[in-house]
């Protein structure tokens, strides 16, 4: 027989994650309502807008699925506690970044935010709920749920179980319309079931796969710290490619082609930015410590320090190529976003390296067409301004050039592949460069317009 479906779902936290996931979820399942929860409000209006523009996440394709869905099975609301307990299921998708105080500060995850929600499902829940990890959280996290779901007034039960969420951001649509595979981890097979016959109804049986909670748990923080070891592989062996004449892009060609290790995720860049790969990374690590494994720990932390060290070196060597010093000059920086298509900042490598400039006293002259004023001048901890060590936000790339000594290519926007070199080197200062920390730019039309070019890897 058919395990039952849920009719109501219930998403605690309707962010990058929650948002996108849940209206794949009420678009793909139309028999079955869903509510998405947040404490935001500003954000629950945002994700209520008339105007699918202006979503508060940006994925291409995102809009036309709520726009599908909204006001039919897909609501978004502030009511966490009424949408709890009109739910079958809970899912927990609240942010889990890292500890910043106490014990485990800067690397622990902090999971305020999940304890939290467990606490309101177990006020709010009635009759059984099944409540799935969304999150990405330390292994052994279920055990915390549990006890907190344990303590619940009698006659309430409840099945847990870990979902972890495989999508990246700028493709989230595409990756939850047709994923690898979606991984279900529990100990209660019938609650396993029904999450599985939601999934159903579009992924193939082949790619759900079945594991014990903790492996579910595990298995998440493993693909991403894998993921984000392969681009601090790449970006350390890019260093190498440019004092030795090699090139990275021929390089991680050839090795790509190898079957065992594949061409996905050997791009060179400007270092792994989002809000994951590095908490995720120093929640494994400081786990690893915990456990007493000191040589895993030391491990995995390199790829951090790899990732740090790449932002920290791209600044580094705009300053060298201008002649030593970039006070006073204006910067063109193309891209502001941790990757194209989104609107993330999280950890954005332009963070890190627009702060080193600013600190060296340039004027930086920021493009992104999708990243607001606002989030930048959170992320660099100063409003936009005039002078030695400020930025200003630019409409296009040719005013974000106009009298700037380089242009700084950090992230990868399609529209950064189609610049009209000629009209921007028209409006720079003399000698004129691109840095290219992406390799995405059309580096012979580049050249032939008379900038100066550096690549990442590029010997
Ligand atoms: P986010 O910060 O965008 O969204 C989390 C939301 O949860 C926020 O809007 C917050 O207000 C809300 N929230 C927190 N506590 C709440 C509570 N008690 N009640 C109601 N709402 C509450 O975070 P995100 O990027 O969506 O990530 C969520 C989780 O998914 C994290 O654990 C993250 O590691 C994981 N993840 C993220 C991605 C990604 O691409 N962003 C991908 C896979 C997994
Ligand atoms: C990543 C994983 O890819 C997802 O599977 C995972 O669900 C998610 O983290 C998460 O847990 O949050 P995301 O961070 O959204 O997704 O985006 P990625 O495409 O993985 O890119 C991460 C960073 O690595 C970006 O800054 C990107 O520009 C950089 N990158 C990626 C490279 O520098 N080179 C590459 O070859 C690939």
């Amino acid at each position: 027989m058919a395990p039952p479906l849920p009719r109501r779902i219930c998403c605690i936290g309707a962010g990058y994650v929650g948002g996108p996931t849940m209206a794949v979820i009420a678009d793909r399942c139309p028999d079955i309502a869903v509510t998405v929860v947040d404490l935001n409000a500003e954000r629950i209006a945002a994700w209520n807008d008339p105007d699918l523009g202006r979503l508060p996440v940006y994925e291409p394709g995102l809009d036309a699925v709520v726009g599908r869905c909204r006001g039919r099975n897909l609501v978004f609301s502030t009511a966490v506690e009424d949408a709890i307990a009109a739910a079958d299921m809970v899912f927990l998708s609240v942010n889990t970044p890292t500890k910043t105080r106490g014990l485990g500060a800067g690397q622990a995850s902090d999971l305020k935010w999940v304890e939290a929600s467990a606490r309101t499902v177990a006020k709010a829940a009635s009759g059984h709920t099944i409540v799935v990890e969304k999150s990405t959280l330390p292994v052994r996290t279920a055990e915390a749920v549990k006890a907190i779901l344990g303590s619940g007034v009698a006659g309430k039960t409840f099945s847990v179980l870990s979902n972890p969420e495989f999508l990246a951001e700028g493709t989230a649509i595409r990756d939850l319309e047709d994923p690898d595979r979606v991984l279900i981890g529990g100990d209660d097979p019938d609650a396993i079931d029904v999450l599985a016959a939601i999934y159903a109804h579009w992924v193939p049986q082949d790619r759900i796969l079945r594991t014990n909670l903790w492996s579910s748990e595990l298995s998440k923080l493993t693909a991403n710290a894998f993921l984000a070891q392969r681009i601090s592989s790449i970006n350390g062996i890019a260093a190498f490619c440019e004092v030795t004449g090699a090139d990275v892009q021929e390089v991680a060609r050839a090795i790509g082609a190898d079957s065992r290790i594949g061409s996905k995720f050997l791009k060179a860049g400007p270092g792994f930015g989002g809000s994951c790969f590095q908490k995720d990374i120093l929640n494994l690590v400081y786990l690893c410590r915990h456990y007493g494994l000191e040589e895993v720990a030391a491990y995995w932390e390199q790829v951090v320090a790899l990732n740090t060290w790449q932002q920290h070196r791209i600044a580094r060597l705009v300053v060298t190529r201008l002649f030593g010093t970039v006070t006073g000059k204006r910067l063109a920086i193309l891209g502001f976003a941790f990757k194209a298509d989104t609107n993330d900042t999280r950890e954005s490598p332009a963070i890190r390296i627009c702060r080193d400039l600013l600190e060296e006293g340039a004027l930086l002259q920021i493009v992104d067409p999708k990243v607001r004023e606002q989030q930048i001048q959170r992320d660099l901890g100063q409003p936009a301004g005039q002078g030695e060590g400020s930025w200003q936000l630019a409409p296009s790339v040719e005013q974000a050039a106009q009298g700037a000594d380089a242009l700084v290519l950090v992230t990868e926007w399609e529209q950064f592949g189609a610049i009209d070199w000629s009209a921007v080197v028209a409006v720079m200062r003399q000698p004129a460069w691109l840095f290219d920390a992406r390799g995405s730019a059309d580096e012979a039309a580049a050249r032939a317009a008379g900038l100066s070019v550096w690549r990442v890897g590029q010997g």
